[in-house]
Parts: C-alpha cells; sequence; structure tokens
C-alpha cells in the first residue's frame, strides 16, 4: 500500500506568548514547499492569532488538550467546539505530562478524543511506557492497552492520528534504538489492522520523544513511522522545518 503523507506536529506545551507568533509565520511561509503535512500547537492563548496567521498556506494550527463537553461549568478548561471556532483544526489528547499531572486515564482520553471529532478536529492520540514500564518488559503491553482504551470505535485514518512517545525519551535527548520503535510501531500497527481494518493500515502513526532535525531521517525511515511529535525542536522554525524536510 502507498503510504499517506507524512504528518509533522509541533507541541509547544506551555511555552510561547505573542512575540513567538514571528516563529509561526515562518513556518507558514515555508509550509507549502514541503512533502509532509505540517500542524503547529501552540499554547491556548494563541491559538486564535496562530489561526488567523496561517490562513491561505497549509500550515494548520492545532490545541494541545480539550474538555470532553462542549460547554458548562468546567473552570479552566476549553471545549473542541470553542478550539474549532478559534480556528484549530487538530488537538492532541492524551500527552503523558497530562496522563500523569492530571491523572487523564485512557478513558477520558476517549471521551476527549470523541469530543474531538464531533467538533470536527483531528485527533493526535498520545501513548507511550515510562521507564519504569520500560525495564519491567511492559512496554508494549503498557502502549496496547492505552491504544485500546483511548481510541473510540469510530476512529478513522482521517479523523485520528496516533504518537507513540517513550515517557523516558520526551526532553531528555534520549531517543529509542531504532529496534525500540520498529517494536512498537509494528505492534501498534497490527493492533490498529485487527479493531479498524484498512483504517488501522492508513492511520498515521507518529514518534514523539527528542526528535531533532539531525536524527530525523533515521526515525523516519524506521517502518511504520507517518511522522513525528515534536517538542523542543518545534519552539524555533527554523530547527521545526528542518525536520519537516527531513519527511
Ligand atoms: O509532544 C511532544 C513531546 O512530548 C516531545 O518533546 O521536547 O522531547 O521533542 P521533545
Amino acid at each position: 500500500v502507498s503510504r499517506p503523507r507524512r504528518l509533522i506536529a509541533g507541541n509547544w506545551k506551555m511555552n510561547g506568548t505573542g512575540e513567538a507568533l514571528r516563529e509561526i509565520e515562518a513556518m507558514a511561509a515555508a509550509a507549502g514547499d514541503l512533502a509532509c503535512d505540517l500542524v503547529l500547537c501552540p499554547p491556548s492563548t494563541l491559538v486564535e492569532r496562530a489561526a488567523r496567521l496561517v490562513r491561505g498556506t497549509s500550515l494548520r494550527i492545532g490545541a494541545q488538550d480539550c474538555h470532553a463537553q462542549p460547554a458548562g461549568a468546567f473552570t479552566g478548561d476549553i471545549s473542541a467546539e470553542m478550539l474549532v471556532e478559534a480556528g484549530a483544526s487538530h488537538v492532541i489528547v492524551g500527552h503523558s505530562e497530562r496522563r500523569m499531572a492530571y491523572a487523564e486515564a485512557s478513558a477520558l482520553v476517549a471521551a476527549k478524543t470523541r469530543a474531538a471529532y464531533r467538533a470536527g478536529l483531528v485527533a493526535i492520540i498520545c501513548v507511550g511506557e515510562t521507564e519504569a514500564e520500560r525495564d519491567a518488559g511492559r512496554a508494549l503491553g503498557v502502549v496496547a492497552e492505552q491504544l485500546a482504551g483511548s481510541l473510540p470505535d469510530d476512529a478513522t485514518a482521517q479523523n485520528t492520528a496516533i504518537a507513540y512517545e517513550p515517557v523516558w525519551a520526551i526532553g531528555t535527548g534520549r531517543v529509542p534504538a531504532e529496534e525500540q520503535i520498529a517494536e512498537i510501531h509494528a505492534a501498534m500497527r497490527q493492533g490498529l489492522l485487527a479493531r479498524f481494518s484498512t483504517a488501522g493500515a492508513e492511520m498515521r502513526l507518529l514518534y514523539g520523544g527528542s526528535v531533532k532535525a539531525g536524527n530525523a531521517a533515521s526515525i523516519f525511515a524506521v517502518p511504520h513511522v507517518d511522522g513525528a511529535l515534536v517538542g523542543g525542536a518545534s519552539l524555533k522554525a527554523e530547527d521545526f522545518l528542518g525536520i519537516a524536510r527531513a519527511a
């Protein structure tokens, strides 16, 4: 089967104020010449301005989380519908930083993903084991369990991308061996194929964790790696575009 275009997504986490919009402007200016799809997820405060800035370009803007409900008494939260109104087309759900700091279990991640679908957002669903889980030989099991629990039955290759982010590789500069990425991605593909058949074959599987321009090409060469979810190296246009050009 021919593979879909690679997807390179940037996650700014809680970084970036108004002056960082010039990085997004530079990304947008270059996005049209890339062979991959490019999405940038700034903090919520910048989503609307960023979306306005990229209008007419092929750079897409995403958010980093959403609430499962469309509206209501949920102080501090933002709904998927609100993100759409602000101009977002994608949303990251189930990032390990939220699974850990806010005890988000896969059932909640699935509910947020359903909210994303309801509003018309593409969900980038994150999974990944901790170092302790890997050391205990549980990496495959943890990822399979998170995948099974976080994906709604109506996930498709169009409304969903999966990001495998081993927690121990996030922000550490420690990238797994290619065989380790290959093993997890192949297992994820098997699981998705079994559950979603064709959609599971086409769903894009991203790798995330210390991706840089210098290691991107070798990561993209691993079977079943259809892109990347990039943290630190997505803050500057030059770094992020360097990764996108390797895709
Ligand atoms: O969501 C992306 C992220 O967790 C990876 O971060 O800084 O290791 O690229 P980083």
